[in-house]
């Protein structure tokens, strides 16, 4: 039995306008199985939303222990980066976690294993925490190659993690994002369990069985107790299922009850 807390984290991409939140927060609530406040002392929560909902996510969710998380930041601290948004204005604004190498940014934004380590490394400069993700295509899969992109992935985020940071790592494999096709809770178990031993290579075993992996990839209602239930699946980063106010709170009942 292990002692990790669960950790359910809703990734928003580029959803939900700012006026959609009250809604959004109210059927949230209504459908938790207690007070907000009462669930957070049993599982970690939280929301990564777009940066323009940041701040009104944190008025409307105040309780203790709520985490508002950015979809990405730059690595440097201020430049000529222009559409950029720096670590430290997000930090200005209250917010402590960042998600990292996110498959869409990997994709889509030409994000390579290096930038995402310059970002995971200033994360760990300026105090934030990073939720890294990692994940492979379906291509590597059937190659047999998934363990080994993996593997390379996390080691090149964590190649400058000083001992003692704080970080999280989440495995959405890039077949099973928005396909609604979940990974198996078999196939979750057994990548989760392969990271674990890459991170007690990296930094011992007592470091390794203490940090949280998510699993992320089609989760929702039906199917989240399943994974939950898998002794190193430690929560989840909830894409399309996190958008519905009731189905994210039936996703984190689910992980209070497992
Ligand atoms: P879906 O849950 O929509 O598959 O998205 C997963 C994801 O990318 C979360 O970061």
């Amino acid at each position: 039995m292990n002692r990790r807390r669960k950790l359910m984290l809703g990734n928003w991409k580029m959803h939900h306008l700012r006026s959609d939140l009250v809604k959004f927060g109210t059927e949230f609530r209504q459908s938790l199985c207690s007070p907000l406040a009462s669930v957070l002392e049993q599982v970690d929560v939280g929301i990564a939303p777009s940066f323009l909902c940041l701040e009104t996510l944190t008025a409307q969710f105040p309780e203790h222990g709520w985490w508002n998380v950015a979809q990405n930041a730059h690595y440097a601290a201020t430049g000529a980066f222009t559409g950029e948004i720096s670590i430290p204005m997000l930090h200005e604004i209250g917010i402590t976690k960042i998600l990292v190498g996110h498959s869409e940014r990997r994709q889509y934004f030409a994000e390579s294993d290096q930038v995402v380590g310059k970002k995971v490394q200033a994360c760990f400069e300026r105090g934030m925490h990073p939720i890294i993700c990692v994940g492979e295509t379906l291509e590597i899969r059937k190659m047999e190659l998934a363990e080994k992109t993996i593997e390379s992935q996390i080691r090149a985020a964590l190649q400058h993690c000083p001992p003692g940071s704080s970080f999280t790592i989440a495995y959405e494999p890039v077949w099973a994002i928005g396909t609604g096709i979940a990974a198996t809770a078999r196939q979750a178990q057994d990548m989760h369990q392969f990271i674990r031993r890459v991170l007690a290579d990296l930094f011992g075993e007592s470091v390794a069985i203490a940090l949280r992996i998510l699993y992320g990839g089609s989760t929702k209602p039906e199917n989240i107790s399943e994974l939950l239930s898998q002794p190193d699946i430690d929560g989840a980063l909830i894409g399309g299922a996190s958008l519905d106010g009731g189905s994210l709170a039936r996703m984190i009942n689910s992980a209070v009850s497992v």
